[in-house]
């Protein structure tokens, strides 16, 4: 059976709410250079939406992070699998992510950042799923608060698949 997937978030939907969140990021930041971190894979296609409705000088760098755990929650343990090529000492960061779930991932990578001595650490995260949250993680800019359901498109996988839906849904596996 094939997989049933409902639309949670239409394709007009996230597009307007990207807009919006672009809107207050370029005023938050405004005379100020901003780099934005891309945390591969799930956030690539909503961090590029999001900087082009930003209208001050940004520059992009990537970071993936794998971590252990079984399919459906990560452990907290976070290798990261690419790091950035440059520092961030005194530059103007935005963490750019897909969705945060149990916080795990997210607290430790913004610890590492920390460390590293950015004039200023925000965080983007396109959903946030508040539920299933064991580790705190303040979210600067928020898409959509969602409740606990396995959701795809925009970026977001089931098994590497529907990272290219144009809009966010969620999905019910087939047998
Ligand atoms: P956590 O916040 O450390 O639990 O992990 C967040 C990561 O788990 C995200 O970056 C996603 O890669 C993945 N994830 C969590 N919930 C979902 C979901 O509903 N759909 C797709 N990926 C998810
Ligand atoms: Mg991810």
């Amino acid at each position: 059976m094939a997989d049933k997937i409902t639309t949670m978030y239409s394709e007009e939907e996230v597009n307007k709410r990207i807009k919006e969140l672009g809107e207050q990021i370029s005023k938050d930041f405004a005379g100020k250079k901003l780099t934005m971190i891309c945390i591969l894979k799930g956030a690539a296609a909503f961090a590029c939406e999001l900087a082009k409705r930003i209208d001050i000088p940004v520059e992009m760098e990537y970071m993936r992070c794998s971590s252990y755990g079984n399919e459906t929650e990560s452990s907290g343990v976070v290798k990261i699998a690419l790091d950035l090529d440059e520092p961030i000492r005194e530059k103007n960061i935005l963490v750019v992510e897909d969705i945060i779930d149990t916080g795990r991932t997210m607290s430790y990578l913004l610890e590492i950042l920390r460390q590293r001595g950015p004039a200023e650490l925000k965080l983007c995260s396109l959903l946030d799923k508040p539920d299933r949250r064991v580790a705190d993680v303040d979210i600067d800019y928020t898409g959509f608060v969602i409740p606990d359901k396995f959701v795809i498109g925009y970026g977001l996988d089931y098994a590497q698949k529907y990272r290219n839906l144009p809009y966010i849904g969620v999905v019910e596996p087939g047998e």
